[in-house]
């Protein structure tokens, strides 16, 4: 693989498809020790066009091997984005002489219908795998669940509700979420409807999930809506709300827009099924703004690094903090740089940390939060700059003179992130590919993702800080290419 994966800008650690197109991470399921990932693809192309679901496993959340095309448009139309099941009990009857079958939940968007300005091209269908995931059958009852009379009527994610003994289908309706439960998976009956006055409405709702997080022995529903545009920092985001779910309604705690990742590139994610109490999420890298037009040459577009979810409490918010996996581990080289007891106040750091690796995580822990900005640069001057705002309470991460930018206006842009709690001590996690940084500030509760494109990979690191930030420790550790 490495050859393939050698070209500029091409994702060291995370995952892309080899060639053409992707989009939204789908039927996310880990079965018998294997995590799969369905993603949009456009295998004829480089640009959005009409969708497969392209496939790829994984046995460590790390390490990705792309598998056969999963599923075709057929006449119903294209196969939008999508959930997958593991039907253990064979509620569905796919299963055989005794074999569960995984079962794929996707919308078949019929674009004969969307050219007629008919407004149910937007359906619900089944696929099942009798062979643990790797050759799918479509149902010939499609679509299970027809479309109403609403233009947006897609994105299925389907759980398994223990408490009622139903499936449950979180479906993104236009401007809000319709929930939906079946006993098998090919009937399905309303149970209700949220958001439609409460939460961001810049855009349309898609690629919701629903799930239950923990904390201190309570259990919460977390409840994800993907919308476009009307991210907090332009274009498509994902907002997420904490509430209760009993098998019919969900109830919000409040009616904060929150987001699971404040940057501009981390959209339509969703958790992976079948991972008992852990939920592990994982987002496509990127923004409809200008997704179409990144200058990669051979494919487009990436996923984030997965995130495990856990809950917080900040005063009297439950919030929902992310992390990088803790698989992510098994890239980690032993050449890590440790400075410990660091005034980083101080600017240029190359010396003390020797020319940056290809890709990294680099964490910073300190008592006493202040205003500083680390600046990652290449032999050119292009520059990315990360950093935290006491005036505007924010973290930041400045993209403007980080390299090719031209392609779209709205890309050169310094994109900003409220840090949401009060401590005074910070930590900060961050991922840096070639082409993208992902930063994890507080444990996960402010998350930003920005890809970025250098003509060379960033190698210097620099730090600049009003004051003296003093840091406990600055740990840069490299981490291998995932392609070798
Ligand atoms: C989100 C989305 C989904 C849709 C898919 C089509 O990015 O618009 O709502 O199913 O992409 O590729």
């Amino acid at each position: 693989q490495a050859d393939l994966f050698g070209e500029p800008y091409r994702p060291q650690i995370h995952f892309s498809p080899k060639l053409h197109w992707t989009n939204d991470p789908n039927g996310m399921v880990y079965y018998k020790g294997v995590y799969h990932l369905f993603f949009q693809h456009y295998p004829a192309g480089t640009v959005w066009g009409p969708m497969h679901w392209g496939h790829a496993t994984s046995k460590d959340l790390v390490h990705w091997q792309e598998q056969p095309i999963a599923l075709y448009p057929d006449s119903l139309g294209y196969i939008f984005s999508g959930s997958a099941v593991a039907d253990v009990n064979n509620t569905s009857g796919f299963g055989k002489d005794g074999k569960p079958p995984l079962v794929a939940i996707f919308t078949h968007h019929d674009p004969k219908g969307e050219k007629e300005k008919s407004d149910k091209f937007q359906n619900q269908s089944l696929a099942y795998s009798l062979d643990d995931g790797k050759a799918w059958t479509k149902y010939e009852g499609n679509p299970v669940l027809r479309n109403p009379g609403i233009t947006d009527f897609r994105d299925p994610k389907v759980m398994w509700y223990e408490a009622g003994k139903k499936w449950i289908m979180t479906l993104a309706t236009k401007d809000r979420i319709t929930f939906y439960s079946s006993p098998n998976l090919k009937e399905w009956n309303l149970e209700s409807e949220f958001g439609k006055d409460l939460g961001a409405h810049g855009g349309v709702w898609e690629c919701p999930d629903l799930f239950p997080l923990s904390l201190n022995g309570k259990q919460y529903w977390i409840l994800i809506v993907s919308i476009n545009p009307g991210g907090p920092n332009g274009g498509s985001a994902t907002q997420y709300f904490v509430g209760d779910f009993d098998g019919k309604n969900f109830r919000p705690r409040d009616t904060t827009v929150r987001w699971i990742d404040y940057g501009p590139d981390d959209y339509a994610g969703i958790t992976w099924s079948n991972t008992g109490s852990r939920k592990i999420f994982l987002g496509w890298m990127s923004n409809w703004i200008y997704a179409n037009e990144v200058p990669t040459e051979k494919w487009r577009n990436a996923m984030t690094i997965p995130r495990e979810l856990s809950l917080k409490k900040e005063g009297q918010n439950i919030l929902v903090a992310s992390t990088p996996v803790k698989e992510l581990g098994v890239i980690t080289t032993g050449k890590s740089v440790s400075l410990s007891k660091l005034d980083i106040g101080k600017g240029d750091l190359s010396d003390k940390t020797g020319s940056l690796p290809g890709q990294f995580e680099l964490k910073i822990t300190g008592k006493l939060l202040k205003d500083f900005s680390l600046e990652l640069s290449d032999v050119n001057g292009e520059k990315l700059k990360i950093g935290f705002d006491s005036k505007v309470n924010a973290y930041y991460i400045d993209r403007v003179n980080s390299g090719q930018t031209d392609f779209n206006k709205e890309f050169a842009a310094r994109h900003t992130a409220a840090r949401l709690t009060a401590g005074k001590a910070f930590d900060l996690t961050l991922i840096v590919d070639r082409a993208s940084v992902e930063l994890f500030a507080d444990n996960g509760l402010t998350v930003m993702s920005s890809i970025f494109f250098s003509k060379q990979p960033f190698t210097k690191l620099s730090a600049t800080a009003e004051e003296s930030l003093l840091v406990d420790e600055l740990r840069i550790t490299p981490l291998k290419s995932i392609w070798k």
